[in-house]
């Protein structure tokens, strides 16, 4: 067994003023371009990670970095007081993009979350419906609120915040019997929530036949069909949401991570069924929707399209699981290779947490989510060699850590 962790006091942490929320490396970041970081010691590190899904475009994009500037030197953030007309430019291209009708916009993925839950038991009481449920799912994840740790799956998550908030039905993830037998047992039931491909659950799709089954219940039944998309959303798996991949739209769709390229951003996009249960008054916040968060989404998905950004994640998704499979398929101790375009796990057979470390010092950022799986979500203009150089960094890395005596 390992010897007891020594006790650190708040004085000997390198941010003793930081709440201490967070397990962190000894890294500090200081500067990155394009798919490259570098640290405050002038090390370089390849960026398998995104920022957790986040830096779209990597890091400073020469078309977003200029609009940014210009966006700050006119203004910042107004009020929702007043038209932002930015925002009807993003929120027009989002419905463009997804077939749907309006959004929503806010400053996170846990408040999308959220705007979300509302919808949907507002949707219920507009009904006659006095206490309305939501499917949810195990492995789920969706934020940190009260409600948002509610509907996630993960007990660690949500110990010591009891009393959690009511209203949940979980069920396992691709098993339509069992959403059925909610439809019968459960009068109250308004929606069912999920992650088109669970993220921090460890990289889980929802099969397409699934989704498909889903929506007709949904349709038959009159729930709403909530697909959290912010994580797999904004092209990260070759199109512009995973769900496209199955032929099917959500009634609700949040968003967030990818959509501002860095630059704090959620929205909340619905469709015809959803479109008129929040009036105003309903729902709001100070920064949300803000003219520069909005001009960071707004060229995000510009670029993106300039770049054709959703086939590079195609391609070069499909090459860095094609190399991660060639170099670790058949390895004692790998389960399984997963994912769509640039959302790829690796799951092991063993909590695998230490490696999170182990590829900083290798020069590679990824990250271990449900603590037995890899995932690997770069920005999507990750080219070709950059991706080879992942396979590169990480196979040895994984091969040495699975050769290991186990604890
Ligand atoms: C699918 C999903 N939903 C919601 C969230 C919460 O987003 P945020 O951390 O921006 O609140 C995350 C974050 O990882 C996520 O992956």
């Amino acid at each position: 067994m390992n010897a007891p962790e020594p006790a650190v006091t708040p004085s000997q942490r390198p941010m003793p003023h930081v709440m201490n929320t967070y397990g962190r490396l000894p890294i500090a970041l200081s500067h990155g371009r394009g798919c490259w970081l570098w640290d405050t010691q002038g090390r370089r590190y390849l960026d398998g990670l995104g920022g957790i899904a986040v830096n779209t475009l990597g890091h400073a994009h020469p078309k977003l970095v200029p609009a940014l500037q210009a966006q700050i030197g006119r203004l910042i953030h107004s009020s929702n007081y007043y038209e932002v007309p930015l925002q009807e430019q993003l929120a027009a291209k989002l419905c463009e993009l997804s077939g749907l009708d309006a959004a929503f916009f806010c400053n996170s993925g846990l408040e999308a979350n959220e705007a979300a839950l509302k919808i949907a038991r507002k949707y219920g009481h507009d009904r006659g419906i006095e206490r309305p449920e939501i499917v949810v799912y195990e492995r789920a994840f969706h934020g940190r609120s009260l409600a948002t740790l509610s509907a996630t799956a993960n007990p660690k998550i949500q110990a010591g915040f009891g009393p959690l908030v009511e209203g949940f039905v979980r069920v396992p993830l691709n098993d339509l019997g069992a959403v059925e037998a909610v439809a019968r047992e459960r009068p109250n039931v308004v929606a069912v929530f999920l992650e088109t491909i669970q993220g921090e659950g460890g990289i889980n799709p929802a099969r397409w036949e699934y989704l498909q089954g889903l929506r007709r219940l949904c349709d038959a039944r009159g729930w709403l069909l909530m697909l959290d998309e912010v994580q797999c959303g904004i092209g990260r798996t070759g199109r512009w949401f995973a769900h496209q991949w199955a032929g099917i739209r959500p009634d609700v769709m949040p968003l967030a991570k990818g959509l501002g390229s860095g630059v704090p951003i959620g929205a909340v996009v619905v469709g015809p069924k959803a479109v008129d249960v929040l009036g105003p008054g309903n729902h709001g916040t100070t920064f949300g929707g803000n003219p520069l968060a909005m001009r960071a989404g707004v060229e995000t998905l510009r670029i993106m399209e300039e770049e054709g950004l959703l086939a590079n994640a195609a391609t070069v998704g499909a090459a860095l699981r094609g190399g991660l499979e060639r170099e670790l398929a058949g390895v004692a101790g790998v389960n399984e290779i997963r994912g769509a375009g640039l959302m790829i796990g690796v799951e092991l057979d063993r909590p695998c947490g230490l490696l999170l470390g182990r590829a900083a010092e290798a020069g590679l950022m990824i990250s271990v989510t449900a603590e037995r799986v890899i995932r690997i979500v770069p920005p999507l203009i990750l080219s070709l060699d950059e991706a080879a150089q992942i396979v590169a960094i990480l196979a040895p890395l994984v091969k040495a850590f699975l050769a290991e005596p186990g604890p």
